[in-house]
Formats: C-alpha cells, sequence, structure tokens
C-alpha cells in the first residue's frame, strides 16, 4: 500500500494533541485536521435538533443533511461558526457519547478520508493511525498520565473565567477514557506501527522536537 504524506496524532483527552499538531502542521506546512472538534459539531447539532443520542436512525438522517466544513481553525456547521460552543463539559460528554454510534464514525471517517485524499496533513485524533489513515507515513500516540492531563485541563478552563475542581475533572477525564477506550468500532488504542510519546514530564517544544526527530 502507498504511503500517504500524513502525520497522525491519536491519543487520549487532555494528552496535549493538539498544541502539538497545530505547531506541527505550522512547521511543515501541512493542514491541520482536528478530528474531535468534527465529533464535538456533530454532538453540538444533535443536540441544537433535540436529537436523542441513543436514536441511530435520527443521527443517520441528522448527518445526511449535515454541512461541515472548515474556515482556517474554525468549524462550521451548516455555514455557522460553532468554534466557541464545542468545548463545553457537556460537549466532551456528548461527543463522546456520539463517537460510539457507527453511522456516526462511518460519516466522519468518509469525510476524513476525502480530506486526506492530497496528503500533506497532520490529523488528530482517537483513529486515525489505526482506522482513518492506517497508511499514513508517520503515526504518534501521545500520552500522559491521568493525572498530568486533569491538571492541564483545569489549567484550560480556569483560563474560560470557568470553575471546577481538580477531583470533577479527573473523574470526567477517566470516565471518557474508559468510554474511547472500550467502545467497539474504532476505540483509543495505539497502533501497532506507531511511536508512543509520554508527554507527563516534557514541555510541548519537547514533544516536538521528538516528533520532528522521528520524521
Ligand atoms: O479530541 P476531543 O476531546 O476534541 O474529542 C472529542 C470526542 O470525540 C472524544 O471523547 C472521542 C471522540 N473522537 C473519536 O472518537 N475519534 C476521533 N478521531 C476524534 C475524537
Amino acid at each position: 500500500m502507498e504511503r500517504l504524506n500524513i502525520v497522525t496524532i491519536d491519543g487520549p483527552a487532555g494528552a496535549g494533541k493538539s498544541t502539538v499538531s497545530r505547531d506541527l502542521a505550522r512547521r511543515l506546512g501541512f493542514t491541520y485536521l482536528d478530528t474531535g472538534a468534527m465529533y464535538r459539531a456533530v454532538a453540538w447539532a444533535a443536540r441544537r435538533n433535540g436529537i436523542d443520542i441513543e436514536d441511530k436512525k435520527a443521527l443517520s438522517e441528522l448527518c445526511n443533511d449535515l454541512r461541515l466544513g472548515f474556515s482556517g481553525d474554525r468549524i462550521l456547521v451548516n455555514g455557522q461558526d460553532i468554534s466557541s460552543f464545542i468545548r463545553t463539559p457537556e460537549m466532551d460528554r456528548l461527543s463522546s457519547a456520539v463517537s460510539k454510534v457507527d453511522v456516526v464514525r462511518k460519516y466522519l471517517t468518509e469525510m476524513q478520508r476525502d480530506l486526506g485524499r492530497e496528503g500533506h496533513l497532520v490529523a488528530e485524533g482517537r483513529d486515525m493511525g489505526t482506522v482513518v489513515f492506517p497508511q499514513a507515513a508517520h503515526k504518534f500516540f501521545l500520552t500522559a498520565s491521568a493525572e498530568e492531563r486533569a491538571k492541564r485541563r483545569k489549567m484550560q478552563i480556569e483560563y474560560r473565567g470557568e470553575e471546577i475542581t481538580y477531583e470533577e475533572i479527573l473523574t470526567q477525564i477517566e470516565a471518557r477514557d474508559l468510554a474511547d477506550s472500550t467502545r467497539s468500532i474504532a476505540p483509543l488504542q495505539a497502533a501497532p506501527d506507531c511511536t508512543v510519546i509520554n508527554s507527563s514530564d516534557l514541555t510541548v517544544e519537547d514533544v516536538i522536537a521528538k516528533i520532528v526527530s522521528e520524521i
């Protein structure tokens, strides 16, 4: 199989994937694809339309009618920029729930492959190296301890002016890890041919330097 000029970065919530992927894409002159934002957009649209996440038929119809798009780093649903609505604890939970549904995964997987057709992509998510782009040239799995990820997440949330306790975040992170890694389709796991990087004791710069040296 021909290897694609794509870098995949998978890993659990809060491991620093977005910061690293965005920066890496800029340095390489590649496009950055935030697939978590796509699951969040579907979750947002489902919520907006009063759709029950258990209702597969309604989710399938939603996906058929949905016009998802990007404008730079912003994500659009039917032309509306929804980027500032999708990073809430409610959307953390709902996006993880819709990501278990096969019709949603099929719809987004096809769209992601389409966006990757020309290569030159840094694709970030949970199943980029395992399912969506198994033929990617460079695959990484970025992880960190749940405690470290909870600390980072707390800082992000507080930066937005919201309040949350460390214990609450840790519980949420552990629940989402469990849901994402035990679902039956495309569970969160490291591809056999990827490089695993544990970022618990590394700075963003250290992680990027490691990735660049591997590439
Ligand atoms: O990376 P994130 O936290 O924005 O992702 C939100 C949810 O979407 C996450 O809980 C799992 C799901 N997801 C997925 O199943 N597959 C992907 N490629 C990306 C995200």
